[in-house]
């Protein structure tokens, strides 16, 4: 059985506002819900440094705040300039009331 991480009450992510989670161990990630659906990304923008939970969500699609580039969210490609690289996603798991993530294997 795969070991879980939990991130955040489901709750706590609603369509256009988006969780932080900040966990020791694991790379700044965000929480999103789409039509009762959820998300996992990595939080910082793969063109800088800003954090894509600041940003404005709409649908499946996350806008950096800082210059405007945009993700989907699902893949993680990027939709717009001058995102370029993709960001790395999370399958979400519903464990109880809460998102998680499958925990990393070890030696990743
Ligand atoms: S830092 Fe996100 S688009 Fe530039």
């Amino acid at each position: 059985m795969t070991d879980l991480i939990r991130l955040c009450p489901a709750a706590a992510a609603s369509e256009g506002q988006p969780q932080d989670v900040d966990l020791p161990g694991l790379p700044p990630l965000v929480v999103y819900e789409v039509e009762g659906a959820y998300f996992v990304t990595d939080n910082i923008c793969t063109h800088g440094k800003a954090r894509l939970s600041d940003g404005y969500h709409d649908g499946f699609v996350i806008e950096c705040p800082l210059h405007g580039g945009s993700f989907d969210i699902r893949s993680g490609a990027p939709k717009t300039a001058p995102c370029q690289i993709a960001l790395r996603t999370y399958e979400a798991i519903i464990d109880g009331d809460w998102i998680a993530i499958a925990a990393p294997a070890p030696g990743r």
